[in-house]
Order: structure tokens, then sequence, then C-alpha cells
């Protein structure tokens, strides 16, 4: 598969006269795929029932006659106004219970049965219609399931659905009760029809509940997803695609990805740090035009396992400032570029940038695009098309099986999310933490699904935080070097405690006595360098103690090659923690000047600099956002 590059193209927002030369332009910048269609369906649809579709045939006409290979998007995620007036109730709920109003976008609630049906009929129109077009050679379905936080919906529609799910999962009431303890607090139910949505509850409302209906939730995003699969599946054999947005967890991209062909996602390198990053504010300072090093690369690399045999995508990847993050700096002159040979590195077969030009109108008129409002090239361009050039006097890249796998489970979020135990930490942030360690090591690594049953392709395994784990992977995770924990294995699949507790792990004498959490500004030494933060947990049991604190309480209990750790580590501590198990597991970790990061494939070695700075690597000067490769 060549790898290519492609943009986000929206035809309805310029005059038809443009378009030839907009397409002109994108071949001439090395751009070969345009997508197009994903928010337009005032356009396609304007009234009920009324089709108006040559506007989109002469644009796909123009798009393709110009060399340009083309994905359509169900406009879905964009209902038009008229569509509240047949659904009056299909506006999503906040937790607040106030509905979500019209007037931006995602304003629809997963559960409605109408919107539901009305999404797929309007993927079985264009179906109908381009299914069977050769110039379409994609389909994007909805945009962004998920963003603007918009899965957990307090709806009518929600409600029922929710009661009707929960009794499908429990069969009696009474396995419910007792599965989620509602003896405790008197909240036992007599029936499924009493049972409400986990919302305006006086105190926090039971986490069995509310885990429940997070699992829920992300069941609906996949039941509505599948009525568009259904309706494109039968009438075209292009592969199916949805985009997903960095940082969106409330629904289980695995579950989404299954029915469907390549994940794309959208980079926003510098947005995420200033949006979506904890961090302090030196990192951010110092990554601040650069994006966080390990940010879009981790997302790669779960979309990556997403996709169907590794197939994914950028769709959107950020070519400048953008709008909607609280400070929009313009990316370090390079950035462009390092962001889009760091995805083909990790395997993308499409970096596509979002937007072909900024829009002079409405909420993203402050959001660049390759070209700006009056049609002048953006600094992204010129990137873009080195970007092409460079491709072109190149092998393809071939993703290469990576040494190390760290699972990553969306279920784990959401049982964290619900009983965090301590302000400001959550399962991604230790996830992303354990991520960077790996790469500050210079390896690369393969997020896999925590339900894989074999894992002896790796060497090393991480496992942190990963609430419940599956019997097949606890089996599979003996005949590697695996690391767990914090907090693996912790809970039930209800997230209550278990007895025997955690982190009964075959092979290993350990177990969690005791759960602490600590406020952001203390942190416990450990001896031999580093210290814990966050988030402590007493351990007990005969396995060897591997590290202990100052004050002698083990944090790191191991036998043979199975490791719980039991507490959130920094970095040195990280460091320390992955040079040991690398070792272990006869993986060779590189040390690296701060900022860089290697990523190995096939064909190259390559290396990324986001520091601010040039770094020494290898005997090769690689300057602020710049790229290295070496040929294997
Ligand atoms: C993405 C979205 C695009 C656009 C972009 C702006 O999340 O898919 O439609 O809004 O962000 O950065």
């Amino acid at each position: 598969m060549k790898r290519a590059l492609g943009t986000c193209y929206y035809p309805e927002h310029w005059p038809e006269e443009m378009w030839a030369q907009d397409a002109a332009n994108m071949i001439a910048a090395g751009i070969t795929w345009v997508r197009i269609g994903e928010f337009a369906w005032s356009r396609m649809e304007p009234t009920p029932g009324t089709f108006t579709f040559d506007w989109l045939d002469r644009a796909i006409d123009t798009l393709s006659a110009a060399g340009l290979k083309i994905i359509l998007g169900t406009p879905t995620c964009t209902p038009p106004r008229w569509m509240l007036d047949r659904f009056p109730d299909m506006l999503a709920v906040d937790a607040q219970g106030q509905p979500r109003k019209f007037g931006s976008r995602r304003h629809y609630c997963f559960s409605h049965a109408g919107y539901r049906a009305a999404s797929g009929r309007i993927a079985e129109v264009l179906g109908d219609r381009y299914g069977r077009d050769p110039r379409i050679q994609g389909w994007q379905i909805d945009n962004e399931y998920g963003c603007h936080d918009t899965v957990l919906s307090y709806s009518d529609a929600a409600r029922e659905a929710f009661r009707l799910w929960l009794r499908n999962r429990y069969g009696d009431i009474d396995a419910l009760n007792a599965a989620w303890g509602n003896v405790f607090w008197s909240m036992e139910y007599r029936g499924f029809d009493e049972i409400d949505l986990p919302n305006l509850t006086v105190t926090q409302a039971n986490p069995s509940h509310e885990l429940a209906f997070r699992r829920f939730s992300s069941d609906q995003v996949v039941a509505y997803h599948a009525v568009q699969v259904a309706a494109l599946r039968a009438r075209t054999d292009a592969p199916l695609i949805h985009n997903y947005m960095g940082r969106v967890l409330d629904f289980d991209h695995f579950d989404v990805g299954a029915s469907i062909d390549i994940a794309s996602w959208d980079s926003y390198p510098i947005g995420f740090l200033s949006d979506r990053l904890e961090g302090s504010a030196e990192h951010k300072a110092r990554y601040l035009q650069q994006g966080d090093p390990d940010m879009q690369a981790f997302h790669h690399d779960l979309y990556r396992a997403v996709g169907k045999d590794g197939r994914w995508w950028v769709m959107e990847q950020q070519p400048g400032p953008v709008n909607w993050a609280p400070h929009n700096p313009a990316p370090l002159p390079g950035m462009v570029r390092l962001w889009s040979w760091e995805a083909f590195a990790h395997g993308a077969e499409v970096v596509s940038y979002f937007r072909w030009r900024q829009a002079p109108f409405a909420q993203e008129q402050m959001h660049a695009g390759l070209r700006r409002p009056d049609d002048a090239p953006a600094p992204g361009l010129a990137e873009a098309a080195q970007v092409a050039q460079e491709m072109a006097q190149m092998p393809d890249v071939a993703v290469k099986k990576a040494p190390v796998a760290l699972v990553f489970d969306y279920p784990s979020e959401w049982a964290w999310a619900t009983l965090p135990q301590g302000d400001g930490f959550s399962y991604f942030r230790l996830m992303l933490d354990a991520y960077r360690a790996l790469r500050r090591q210079g390896l690369s690594v393969d997020i896999i699904p925590s339900t894989v049953d074999d894992v002896s392709d790796y060497a090393m395994v991480l496992a942190p935080g990963l609430a419940h784990l599956p019997d097949a992977l606890k089996t599979a995770l003996t005949g590697t070097v695996a690391l767990l924990g914090p907090r693996s294995n912790a809970v039930t699949k209800e997230l209550c405690i278990p007895v025997p507790m955690g982190p009964d792990l075959p092979g290993l004498n350990t177990t969690v006595a005791r759960v602490e959490s600590l406020p952001p500004n203390v942190t416990r030494a450990v001896k031999g360098g580093g210290t814990i933060q966050h988030l402590v947990e007493m351990l007990e049991g005969q396995a060897t103690t591997g590290l202990e604190t100052i004050m002698g309480d083990a944090i790191l209990k191991s036998e043979g090659a199975l490791h719980y750790l039991g507490a959130w580590p920094d970095e040195v501590l990280w460091d320390r923690i992955i040079v040991d198990l690398a070792e272990q597991a006869g993986v060779e970790t590189r040390e690296l000047p701060e900022g860089l990061r290697l990523r190995d494939t096939q064909t190259h070695l390559f290396a990324f600099n986001y520091s601010p700075d040039t770094v020494l690597f290898d005997g090769v000067q690689i300057p602020p956002a710049g790229v290295h490769w070496w040929a294997r």
C-alpha cells in the first residue's frame, strides 16, 4: 500500500468556480485524496425528502477529473434544523437534564430510534447514488463520535433503552440488585422500570449503576453505527471508515472498529497540549509549538490496533493554529512535516490535512487551513508539499511488530472515571505516562486490546490500570515479561472489590491490602531514586520486593517475569522500571536526548525531534522539528 496525502474539502463552502482550481492546486501539492460531504446534510436534503445532489455530483466530477480519490462522509453528525421538527426529542440531554440545542453539531442522542433510522436512511440514499461509483474510494461514517462530550445522554430515549439493556444483561432484578450491592443505602429496585439514569442524584450514584450506564452508552454508539454500516455494506465495496478524535474515551473504539475497515483519527498536537493534557507549565511551554512528544504517537499506535488488519489513517492533521484550545499558537516551522512523517512511520496509509482552505465564516474562521481565506498559500502547504516530494523519493515504510505491547482498555477508563478515588488522575493519564516511559527508552510500542489471548509475540507487556483482567489475558501474561499495576485487576466487572482481593495473579503472591490517593504536591521517595505520586497501594505477600520507599514500604512485587507495581511512578522511577524490565526481556533500550523519539519500521529507523533545541543522536545533529531516518 502506497502512503499518500489527503485533505478535507468543503465544496459547499466555496463558489463552484473555485473547485477546479482547488483540485488542480491539491494535485500540484502532491495531495491525492480528498474527503468531502460529512457536514453537508442541509445541502443534500434541504427539506425532508427533497434531495439535491446535483452540486455534489458536479463536485465529484471536478475533483475526480483532476485525479483525486474521494472519501465521502455520511453527514449524520450535523442533523439539519428540520430534523428537530420531525423529532423534537432527538436532542442529547446533559447531566443537568438540559437538552443540548441546535446551532452547532453533534446534538443528537445515540439512543433516539427515529434519528437512528433517519441516519440509516441518508446512508442508504447516499449509498444508492454513489456506492458503486468507482470515484468514491472510501466512506466515512459520521464524524468523531463522542466529540464535544456527546456520548452520555440523559434523555427519555436513553432511559428507556437503558432499562431494556439492563433487563437483557441481568435477566432478573434480584441479580442486578446483588451485582450492584443495592442493599447499601436502600437502593434496591423491585423491577427494571424503576431504574433511572445515574444523574442528578443527591450525592454520587452507585458506581456499579454509573459504570453500567457508561457501558450501555458505549453500546448505543455501536448500535447507532451498525445501522449505517449495514446500509453502506449492502451498497458499496469501498472501505468503511470512522474518524475518531484524540482522547475521546466515552465509547469503546475497538467495538466500533470491529465492523469497519479503516480507523482514522484527528491529530491536533498543539490543540491537545493546551486543551486536553495534564503536564507542568514548563512542559507546556517547552512543547508549545510542537505538541506533546508522545500524544500523537500514542494515538497512532492505538488506531493501528483499532483498524482492521492494522489499517489506519490520520483524517485530519493540524496544518497551523487551531481555534478551539484555550491558546492556539502556530506550529514551529517544520512541525507539519514532522507530524506527517511520524504518522507514516507508525503505519498511517494516508495523512489528510484539515482543512484545504480556512473558512472566512462561522465557528472555525480562526482555524488555519493549507490555504488562507483569500486563497493565498498558508505556511502548512509548503510543508505538505515537501512531504509529498520526499515520499516520492523513498521506498514506502512498512510497519514492524514492536517488541513491547501496552494493553489499552476503554472500560478501564470508565471504571477509573467512575471511581477515581483522587482528583486529577485518570486511566488515560496513567497509560500515557507508561507509554512515554517506554518511548523515552527508544522503544517502539504496539497497543493491544484487553481481549487478546496471545501475547507470545511480545518480549514485554505492560497492563497498568487495567481495571478488570480477562481470564484469557491473565493466562497469556504468564508466558512473558509482564508489568501490571497500579490498580490492575482491582475490581470486578461490576466495579466492586473482588474477594480474593486483587491483583490475584497466578504465580504472584501479592495482595493490594489498601489504597491511598495523594494530592498533586505530595510525593514519596523511593530507595535508589525517583518518587511515587498520586496513588499508593499497600502490597502484602510473599513475592519478592523489587522496589520500596525510603520508609520501607514495598511498591514493586515480582516473581520471575511477572511484576506488580503498587504506585504511580514519576519519570525517574518509570525509567528505572522500564530499563530493568527491558533487560529481563532482552529488549535493547537507548538513551535519548530530551524530546527526541524513535520509531522502528521494517525499512527505516526514524527519529523525530519534538524539542525546541538541536539534539545530537547517533552522530547526527537533528534541528528542532527535525526528522531523520536511517535505512534498515
Ligand atoms: C475536528 C473535527 C473537524 C474540525 C476540526 C477543527 O475535531 O472533525 O470538523 O472541527 O476538529 O480542529
